[in-house]
This record gives structure tokens, sequence and C-alpha cells, in this order.
């Protein structure tokens, strides 16, 4: 009954309004409150894109201190939380982990779980944001079997986050600043692209006025599936099966086969039919991060070889593939020394400002409704009950 449009996998429905992001697909083109991505991964840092994409506006000095100085806040998580990670098995993909956990923090934060309280919003904004490398690292940390480490307040977001992640009791790790503006650019560009299917997934779960910590416990579950942030630890599963330059027209022909499940994984986008931009300033990056850590790795070769048969093969050229942001990231964070299973947690961590500037948009906005698509029903018709001892 009712008149909609059938739309499956919304390839043409706008959900909503926004101001935080724009992407034209076409010529490649992603800004954040209208700065580009270029110029915010060369000449902002995190924090800096983190109060623009919840804010509207570059902040000032003071303002950028007073927010940093908020984000330090909260950087340590509940100490009962600790028991938490505790219960789960030590080989749990650090996923699981992290649905679990950033869920939890409603259990934990009972004064940031009250939607219609503007304070209250923006304390749970923070605290997402301040505690998301805290738990990430945890989940590390849990999963090798050492004691977590907590967070140092007087160093940089990025900086904590590699601190709380590769330091040890006994030996204090210290990364290069070109490791650390490394991780920070990763952040920023994996901070915000508008309306995907796990800040969707955000905005439909916090449609119905649930709290932010199980809005972006929703976000993190449908950002870990392989057509989403699960692309980068799909990516180097694959560069590793492919294993040789030798390899690679094998598995383009697998990709082109459409009786074969296999994807150029890394590769595509619902939005961008054209280079995505973020993927271009990774392959710089990996570049940088690679010769900073005197580091050959074979698998760079073997993408940048992927990359220039794939783009060159009419079926990727007539079907506009290009790679994504998820096709360099992972051989950053391999030569990082990150295990493949921390890759979308890292995307997770990162892309929490963007779920949380989503999700405060809508809330903020007096004409949002409760999120109810409708279905195209093909069942069967009414029919009579049959007693079991008839069927
Ligand atoms: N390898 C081979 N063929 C592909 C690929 C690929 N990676 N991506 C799309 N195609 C083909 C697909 O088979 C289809 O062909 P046809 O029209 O003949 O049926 C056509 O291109 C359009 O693909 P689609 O699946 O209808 O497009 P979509 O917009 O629904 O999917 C995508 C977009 C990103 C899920 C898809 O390109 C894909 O699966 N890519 C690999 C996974 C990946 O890298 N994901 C990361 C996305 S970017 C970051 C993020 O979101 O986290």
């Amino acid at each position: 009954s009712g008149c909609f449009t059938y739309d499956p996998g919304f390839t043409s429905t706008g959900s909503c309004d926004s101001s935080i992001t724009y992407i034209d697909g076409d010529k490649g083109i992603l800004r954040h409150r209208g700065y580009s991505i270029e110029d915010l991964a060369s000449k902002s840092d995190y924090m800096e894109t983190c109060y623009l994409l919840l804010n509207g506006e570059l902040p000032t000095k003071a303002e950028s201190d007073e927010f940093k100085n908020q984000i330090t806040y909260h950087t340590m998580l509940h100490e009962q939380m600790l028991n938490f990670y505790r219960g789960f098995r030590r080989d749990s993909h650090p996923m699981s982990i992290m649905v679990g956990v950033v869920g939890a923090l409603s259990a934990f934060y009972h004064d940031s779980t009250d939607i219609r309280d503007p304070q209250q919003r923006l304390i749970a904004s923070h605290r997402l944001i301040a505690k998301m490398p805290t738990i990430a690292a945890y989940a590390y940390k849990y999963s090798i079997g050492q004691p977590f480490v907590y967070p140092k307040n007087d160093l940089s977001y990025a900086e904590n986050f590699l601190h709380m992640t590769f330091s040890v009791p006994c030996e204090e790790y210290k990364a290069s600043p070109a490791l650390v503006r490394a991780m920070d650019r990763i952040f920023i560009l994996h901070a915000d692209h508008e309306q995907n299917a796990s800040t969707s997934t955000v905005r439909i779960a916090g449609s119905s006025g649930a709290n932010p910590f199980a809005c972006i416990a929703a976000g993190i579950a449908s950002l870990w599936g392989p057509a989403h942030g699960g692309a980068n630890e799909a990516v180097l599963n694959m560069l590793q099966q492919i294993g040789h330059k030798d390899n690679i027209p094998k598995f383009i022909e697998r990709a082109k086969d459409k009786n074969d499940p296999f994807r150029l994984m890394g590769f595509g986008h619902r939005v961008y039919k054209n280079y995505d931009p973020r993927a271009s300033v990774m392959r710089e990056s990996c570049h940088e991060v690679l010769e900073e850590l005197g580091i050959n790795d074979p698998l760079l070769e073997l993408a940048m070889e992927l990359e220039k048969v794939a783009v060159s093969d009419p079926y990727f050229a007539e079907k506009k593939l290009f790679p994504n942001v998820d096709f360099y990231s992972g051989i950053i964070l391999r030569a990082m020394n990150f295990p493949t299973s921390m890759f979308t947690v890292l995307f997770a961590l990162a892309r929490t400002v963007g779920w949380v500037a989503q999700w405060k948009e809508m809330i903020e906005d007096p004409g949002h409704k409760i999120s109810r698509p409708r279905q195209l029903y093909l069942g069967s018709d009414a029919r009579d009950f049959i007693p079991v001892d008839k069927r």
C-alpha cells in the first residue's frame, strides 16, 4: 500500500541533507566543509579536522587548544571496562571487540546518553573521539597478551595511539615525527565520507533516539564488511595471495569473470567513477613511509603493478573502477607494524568523528524523522492456517 520509490541498495536515494562533506564522484573531488581533502591532508591535522567536521569551521588557536584539552581529558577508559576485555577470547578479531566495547560505553557513561541534552551530546562526542584510540590499542594489546598501556596525555592524538599500541612496560615506543605525521594523515583521510553504509547505519540507528555509543557501535559493525572498511584488510590478503607480478593477469581475469566471486579489493566505488582522491594521497604517503622506515616492501611494487594493469584493462575502464582509499593504506599500516586484523579498526577509529558529526547534525535538525524504508513484498498471498498434523 502507499506510493514509494523502489531503490534497493539506495543507488539513487538521497536520505538527508548535510553540510559536512561534499563528493563529486565523476571529478574525484572530496571536500569537508568546503576544504579539499588534499589541503586538509597536507596542511591540517586530525584534531583540527575533527573540530572542522563537528563545528563547521576551522578552529582559532584558542578553540583548537580548548578542543584538544577536552579530548585529552577523556582518553582514559573506565577501569571496570578492562574486565570486559578480559571476557573475550584472546584470538577474537579486534573488530568484534570494538563493536562490543564501544556499545558497552553506554553502560559506563550514563551522564552522556540523554540525547535531548546538548551538553550530554557534546560530552558523548568528545568521549567517543577521545576513547577510540584507547579502545583500539587495548583490543590489540589484549590479542597479543601484553598489558594495557594507559594513555599519555602530553602526546598528540596519533602519537598517543602509537604509544598505547606499541609501548611495553620496559620500553616506551618512540615514533619518528614522519611516522606520527603519516598516522595522523591516515586518520584525516578516513575522517568522513558522507552517506556510506556505516554512516547511514549510524544515522538510521540514531533516528530512533538510541544513545550515541550504541549508534557508533552499529556503525563499526557495518564498517567491518569487506565491501566497506574491511577492504583494507582484504587488499593485503589479496596481494599476499597474488604473491608475484606474474600472477596478476590470472587474478585480473578472475575479477572480470562473472561466475567467480573474486573482486579486485580496493578497487571500485559507489560514488567515485574516477580516481578516489584519498587513494592518491595514500599512495604518496605510502612511498614516504616506506622510505622513512627504509623498507622495501615487494607488496608495494606488486600493488603498483596491479593498479597499472587494472586501469589499462578495458573492463575496469568501462566500469570506471579505480583504486579507492583502501588500496594503499594496508601497505603503510603493515610497514608501521600493525597486524592485518587491526587495519579496519584503524579505519573505525578515524571514522568515529565523521559518524559523530553526522549523528549530531541529524539530532540537531528539528525536522528529522525516524528512518523507515519501505519494501516490495514478494511473498505469499493470504492463505489459511494448516494445523501441524495436516502439513
Ligand atoms: N572488481 C571487479 N569488478 C568490480 C569491482 C571490483 N573491485 N567493483 C565493481 N565491479 C563491477 C561489478 O561486478 C559490476 O559489474 P556489472 O555491472 O557487470 O554487474 C560493476 O562493476 C558495478 O559494481 P557494483 O557492485 O554494482 O557497484 P557498487 O557501487 O554496488 O559497489 C563496491 C561498490 C565498492 C562495493 C565495489 O566496487 C566493490 O566490491 N569493490 C571491492 C571492495 C572495496 O574495495 N571496497 C572499498 C570501498 S571504498 C572504502 C569504503 O567504503 O570503506
